[in-house]
C-alpha cells in the first residue's frame, strides 16, 4: 500500500468531494486474492487452556499423577464423628499406563457421618441448574468392604448436595462405574466440589475419576460449550495445534507425545508441559482434529522437529530419522486410509473418515535454536514428508531459514508488539515482503498494551489476563495491514487464545478469551478479530489515505459485489473521513456499520463481560463519495452494497 503524504490544500476529487484528508478505495482493480483461510486460531496448553479450560473435564488430577508424592487437589472429607486418610498407592496401579491409584481408608463413618475424598476441580466445580453431569470412576475394594460409594456434587462447606448417585458392587478387581448426576433448579455456583463418600468403614482404591458436564455436540470426552460457541463465532478457517512451545516441551522427553494421547482416557498418562503444570492429555490428537471438524476449520498440524525449549536438539541424519518417521505416522493418523496402520488406529479410536490436511508446520520457533541445526532438520523432514505426501504444504517455523533445494511453501512469522509499535509500523507493512518468496503465515501475533511488560514474566500477570481497548486498536491496525497484504499473507492467528483467569492459572498475558469455571468472556481484541474474520471479501482493493492517522483495508466480495472497508481510529478524537470509492457508479444509500469503540483502558472481564462490544447500525446517505465520521478510539467495519 502506498500512503500519500499529507498536504493541506483542499482538493476536489473525481466524485466531487472537497476534502483535506482523503481516503480512496480503488474498486477498478484488485491487488490480489484474499486467502480463504486468512483468519484462524492458534492453540496450545498454556494458561489452563485445555485442562481447566476448553476441555470439559472437571476433575483436576484425575489420574493422580500430577505430583509423585501426594494426591494434590484431592482432600479428605470428614466431620467430628468420622475419619479417613488418603494416599497415593503406586503398588496398586490402575494399569500399566496409569502407574498409581488413590487409597482411601475410611476408619470411622456412619450414614449421618460419612467420610471420603473430594476434588475441587479447576478452581471450583461449576454447578449449573437442571444439568446432567456424567461421572465415571474406576474402583476396587478390600475384601472387608461390601458397602457402596455415594458420589455427589456438593458445596465446599458440605452443607448443600446439588446432585448425587450411589455406586455399589465394588469387587476386589478394578471395575469402571458410570453414573449421571442431575442438578435441580439451583443458582449457578463454582463454590462446589466433587465428593466420593463411604457411610461405613472400609478401604477402597480409586483409579481414574472423571466428571463431565454436557459438551459441545454431546461428544464424549468433549469440549466446553460456552467457550466453543465463542470460538465458532470467530468463524475460524484453520486451527494451528498443538503449539507453540507446548509442542516442543522443555526437554525432548517432554515434547507433545501424540501417540500417548490416543484411545480411552484411562490409557493416557499425560505428560509434564513446559508451562509449569502436567497435561492430562485428555485433549489428544483426535480431540484436536474433532475440534477442527466441529468448527469447520482445517487443521494446521505442527509436528515435533527435534528441538526443545531448553536447547536440546537432534542433529539431522540417522538420529533424526525416528522423529521424521514419527511425523509421517502422525500425518498418516490424520489423513490415512483405514487400510494404513495409523488410519486403522484412527478408525479404532472412533473416526474412520480421514481429515483434510493441507499444511504441516515443521517445529515451532526454530529460529531460537542457537545450534543452527534447523536448516538440516527442516530439509530432512521436508524430504521425508514430500516424498510421501507431495501435495502437503510445508511451513518453516524459522522464517529466515535458507536451505538450497528445500524452499518452504510457507514461513511462520510471529509478531508480539506493543499497540503503539503496531500503529507505527502497520501503515507501511508488507512493502518489503518478497512476493516471489514463500507464502507467509503469521502463526502467532498480538498487540500488547505495554512493550516493556514481558508477557511470560510474573510482573505482567498482575495486569488483567485479557487485553484492553488499547490493545484492540493495535490488533486492528495490524489486521488491516495483514489484510492489505493478504495476497502473500495467507493465514494468521492471535496467540494465546485462552486463559483461565483464576490466580495461579496463567503463564502469559494478554490472552484473547478469559473464563473461570462458570463463564467465559471475550476481550475487546476478541471482538475486533470477530469483526474482521466475519467480514472478509475475496478481492483486495487498494486503499490510499492522506492527512489522517486512521488505518484501513478494503476488500470486495466478488459474489455479491459488496465492498467491505475496515477502519481503525487510534486517536482520542472523532475523525471525519471523506471516503471516495473509485470505479463504482452507485452504492446503495444504506450501509451496515459495525463499531467497536471505548476508552483505551476499558476492557471486559468475568464481572463485566460485555463492557466493550461491537454495535451494529445503519448509515444513510452513502454514495461513491461520502463523509464518514469515526468515533474516537474505534475499530469500524463498513459494509457497502453496490447492487
Ligand atoms: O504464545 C505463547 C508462546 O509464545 C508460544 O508458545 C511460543 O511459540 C511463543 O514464543
Amino acid at each position: 500500500m502506498r500512503s500519500i503524504s499529507s498536504f493541506a490544500i483542499l482538493i476536489t476529487t473525481a466524485t466531487g468531494l472537497a476534502a483535506g484528508p482523503v481516503f480512496t478505495i480503488d474498486a477498478t482493480r484488485s491487488t490480489g486474492k484474499v486467502s480463504p483461510k486468512l483468519y484462524g486460531l492458534m492453540t496450545e496448553e498454556i494458561n489452563h487452556s485445555y485442562d481447566g479450560g476448553l476441555y470439559a473435564e472437571l476433575i483436576r488430577n484425575r489420574a493422580f499423577l500430577d505430583d509423585a508424592k501426594s494426591p494434590v487437589n484431592w482432600s479428605v472429607v470428614k466431620d467430628d464423628a468420622s475419619a479417613a486418610t488418603i494416599a497415593l498407592d503406586p503398588a496398586n496401579p490402575l494399569n500399566d499406563k496409569l502407574p498409581t491409584s488413590l487409597r482411601l481408608a475410611v476408619t470411622q463413618a456412619t450414614k449421618n457421618h460419612p467420610a471420603g475424598v473430594a476434588n475441587s476441580g479447576f478452581w471450583g466445580i461449576p454447578v449449573h441448574p437442571k444439568t446432567e453431569y456424567h461421572a465415571s470412576l474406576w474402583a476396587r475394594a478390600e475384601a472387608s468392604f461390601s458397602g457402596s460409594l455415594t458420589v455427589s456434587i456438593m458445596s465446599d462447606d458440605g452443607r448443600t448436595v446439588y446432585a448425587s448417585a450411589i455406586i455399589s458392587g465394588l469387587t476386589a478387581g478394578w471395575k469402571k462405574f458410570e453414573v449421571t448426576l442431575k442438578t435441580g433448579n439451583v443458582t449457578p455456583t463454582a463454590q462446589a466440589r466433587f465428593a466420593i463418600m463411604l457411610d461405613q468403614p472400609g478401604t477402597v482404591r480409586l483409579g481414574l475419576v472423571s466428571l463431565f458436564p454436557p459438551t459441545w455436540k454431546d461428544r464424549p470426552n468433549g469440549l466446553r460449550k460456552d467457550i466453543m460457541q465463542m470460538l465458532v463465532n470467530l468463524n475460524p478457517q484453520f486451527l494451528r495445534f498443538p503449539g507453540g512451545n507446548y509442542l516442543e516441551g522443555n526437554r525432548i522427553s517432554e515434547r507433545f507425545p501424540w501417540t500417548k494421547t490416543l484411545g480411552p482416557i484411562e490409557d493416557r498418562p499425560g505428560h509434564p508441559s513446559n508451562w509449569g503444570y502436567r497435561s492430562s492429555d485428555g485433549m489428544g490428537l483426535l480431540e484436536f482434529l474433532e475440534w477442527c471438524e466441529d468448527m469447520k476449520a482445517e487443521p494446521v498440524l505442527a509436528v515435533y522437529a527435534g528441538y526443545s525449549l531448553e536447547g536440546d536438539y537432534i542433529k539431522a541424519g540417522l538420529e533424526l530419522e525416528p522423529f521424521a518417521q514419527d511425523a509421517l505416522d502422525e500425518i498418516e493418523y490424520v489423513t490415512g486410509d483405514t487400510n494404513t496402520t495409523w488410519g486403522a488406529r484412527r478408525a479404532e479410536d472412533g473416526h474412520p473418515a480421514p481429515f483434510n490436511l493441507t499444511y504441516v508446520e515443521i517445529g515451532n520457533e526454530d529460529g531460537f535454536d542457537k545450534s543452527k541445526s534447523y536448516a538440516g532438520r527442516f530439509a530432512q523432514f521436508h524430504d521425508a514428508i514430500k516424498a510421501k505426501h507431495p501435495q502437503l504444504k510445508l511451513i518453516s517455523s524459522d522464517p529466515w531459514v535458507q536451505v538450497e533445494g528445500h524452499k518452504p511453501d510457507m514461513v511462520d512469522m510471529h509478531d508480539y508488539s506493543a499497540a503503539d509499535e503496531f500503529i507505527k509500523k502497520s501503515s507501511n507493512y508488507g512493502a518489503d515482503m518478497n512476493r516471489q518468496g514463500p507464502e507467509i503465515f503469521v502463526g502467532e501475533w498480538a498487540a500488547h498494551e505495554d512493550a516493556s511488560a514481558r508477557p511470560w514474566e510474573a510482573a505482567s500477570w498482575k495486569l488483567p489476563p485479557t487485553p484492553t481497548m488499547k490493545a484492540a486498536i493495535g490488533d486492528g491496525v495490524f489486521m488491516a495491514a495483514m489484510e492489505r497484504n493478504a495476497d502473500i499473507i495467507k493465514m494468521h492467528c492471535y496467540a494465546p487464545l485462552l486463559v483461565n483467569v483464576n490466580p495461579g492459572a496463567r503463564q502469559w498475558r494478554p490472552n484473547l478469551i478469559g473464563y473461570d469455571a462458570l463463564s467465559a468472556y471475550g476481550s475487546p481484541s476478541y471482538y475486533a478479530i470477530q469483526m474482521f474474520s466475519r467480514n472478509v471479501g475475496d478481492e483486495i482493493l487498494p486503499v490510499t489515505f492522506s492527512g489522517t492517522s486512521v488505518q484501513s483495508c478494503a476488500t470486495r466480495d466478488s459474489h455479491t459485489g459488496e465492498i467491505i472497508v475496515k477502519l481503525v481510529n487510534p486517536e482520542m478524537t472523532p475523525q471525519s473521513l471523506p471516503i471516495e470509492i473509485m470505479g463504482v457508479p452507485t452504492l446503495k444509500s444504506k450501509a451496515t456499520v459495525i463499531t467497536l469503540s471505548a476508552s483505551p483502558e476499558d476492557t471486559n472481564s468475568i464481572r463485566r463481560p460485555r463492557n466493550v462490544v461491537p454495535v451494529t447500525t445503519t448509515l444513510s446517505g452513502v454514495k461513491p463519495g461520502f463523509i464518514f465520521t469515526m468515533p474516537p478510539y474505534s475499530v469500524v467495519v463498513l459494509k457497502l452494497e453496490t447492487r
